[in-house]
Formats: structure tokens, C-alpha cells, sequence
């Protein structure tokens, strides 16, 4: 079985080597628990191995994230150049059906290996928009929708795709209640107290097709970017 290479410093052991290539992983969090930074994380590490990546934000300004990965030495422009990375915002506001197709139309004509969604909850939020009928489109409709598009994406067997997913209590995985059951596997990043101090840890809910390690770790966020730490 081929497998993904996250590169992020101790993630990848707990797979047994890496992600197995052509997943879709969610990577579910609440806010501020460095979600996005795995995601750029991912797509930097493979892009110095020569990986095509591709960064959709439908959250901030292309500016924001280039200015947060610089913090960590990440030049993300450089790779951007040399045409091994591509970073796009799209307005939630102007998302259409046609943007998603186009997006999977890009991972396909551009042949992208690693692909990053932040995030499928904003996706979500945005799908009464595409179909312009924000009171009569119901919850099932969403659910299909999201459905969908993540369908598109399984049939690239060579593509290894993080769909970012915000929530907003540890009980849950997913806002959408859809990609927690289509993704392949799930990396959930915890932002809890411990005594008077907050610490960030990181588990793999689940993964099909390997035996994921299940224990909780430890996750730092340090000037080099993120490591995973094992306690044993
Ligand atoms: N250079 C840095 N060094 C250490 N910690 C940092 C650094 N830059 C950001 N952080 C931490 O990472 C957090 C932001 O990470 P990130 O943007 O990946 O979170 P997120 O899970 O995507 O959040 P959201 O759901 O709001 O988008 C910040 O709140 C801060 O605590
Ligand atoms: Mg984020």
C-alpha cells in the first residue's frame, strides 16, 4: 500500500508511515487549535519533496496564510513559483456548483497529490448560497451536496486530501455530520485545560485500511512547526 508522508515531525509513525495515499482525512478541531497549520504543514513538507499541493480557503486571504506560515520559515510564494504549490481563497460569497467542479477539475488537469479543504464546515455554510434558495434548502440537501463533491474527490486514487473541519464542543467531529462518515480517517486536535494551563493534543479517531495507534498526544507548536509527541 502506498503511503502519504505528512512529514509532520512524529505524526507519521503513528500510521506506520503515513497516511495511505488517495484518503480523504478529516482534520476536526475547535477553533484555534492549529487545524490550518497541519494543513499547511502537509502541503509544505511534500512540496519539498517534489508533491504538487493545493490549499483551498474559503476563510482567510491568500496574505494570512502566507504571513502564518512565514512565522514557522515556510516560503510558501517560492514553491508557488516554482509551480509545486498553489494556495487559493474563494469567497464564501462566491461560491457556486461550478467552483467546486472547477477545483476538481484543477487536482485533475494539474495532477495535485495533496490537497487541503479549510474547510468543509465553511463549505457547508455556503452551499445555501450556491443554490441561491437560502430558506428552502434543507439540511438534506447540504448533506448530499457535501456528499457529492466528496465522491468527486475519491476518484483520485493519487491524491491524499485533509478536509478541515471546525467544531465547536469536543463531542462532536464534524459540524457537517456528513464528513466524519465519508472521510477515510480522522486526526482530531484537542484544546483542553490542564490544571490552570491550556495544552493542544492530537488523536486519530480513525483510519481505514491501516491499524492506527490510538493513544493521545501530545502536540507542540513550535518556530519549525508542529510536533506530535508520544508519551510512552
Ligand atoms: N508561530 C507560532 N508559534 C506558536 N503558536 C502559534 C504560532 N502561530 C500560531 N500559533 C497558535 O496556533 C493557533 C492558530 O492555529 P490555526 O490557525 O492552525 O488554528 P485553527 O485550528 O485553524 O483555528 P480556526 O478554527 O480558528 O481556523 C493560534 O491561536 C496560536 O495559538
Ligand atoms: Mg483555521
Amino acid at each position: 500500500m502506498n503511503k502519504t508522508k505528512t512529514g509532520i515531525k512524529g505524526f507519521d509513525d503513528l500510521l506506520n508511515g503515513g497516511i495511505p495515499t488517495g484518503s480523504i482525512v478529516l482534520v476536526s478541531g475547535t477553533p484555534g487549535t492549529g487545524k490550518t497549520i497541519f494543513g499547511l504543514e502537509y502541503l509544505y513538507r511534500g512540496a519539498l519533496n517534489d508533491e504538487k499541493g493545493l490549499f483551498i480557503t474559503f476563510e482567510e486571504p491568500k496574505s494570512n496564510i502566507a504571513e502564518q506560515a512565514m512565522q514557522f520559515g515556510w516560503d510558501l510564494e517560492k514553491l508557488e513559483k516554482k509551480n509545486i504549490l498553489h494556495i487559493q481563497h474563494i469567497s464564501s460569497k462566491t461560491i457556486t456548483n461550478a467552483t467546486l467542479k472547477e477545483i476538481v477539475n484543477f487536482v485533475k488537469k494539474e495532477k495535485i497529490k495533496r490537497l487541503v479543504i479549510d474547510s468543509i464546515s465553511t463549505l457547508a455554510l455556503s452551499i445555501p448560497t450556491i443554490h441561491n434558495k437560502v430558506t428552502e434548502i434543507t439540511d438534506f440537501a447540504i448533506k448530499r451536496f457535501l456528499h457529492q463533491f466528496l465522491e468527486d474527490l475519491r476518484d483520485f486514487a493519487d491524491t491524499t486530501t485533509l478536509l478541515i473541519g471546525q467544531t465547536t464542543s469536543e463531542k462532536h467531529l464534524s459540524t457537517d455530520e456528513v464528513s466524519e462518515f465519508i472521510a477515510d480517517g480522522i486526526i482530531h486536535i484537542l484544546y483542553e485545560s490542564l490544571g490552570r494551563d491550556y495544552s493542544r493534543s492530537l488523536i486519530i479517531r480513525k483510519m481505514r485500511k491501516v491499524k492506527n495507534d490510538e493513544d493521545i498526544h501530545p502536540l507542540e507548536i513550535s518556530k519549525t512547526g508542529l510536533t506530535v509527541h508520544t508519551l510512552k
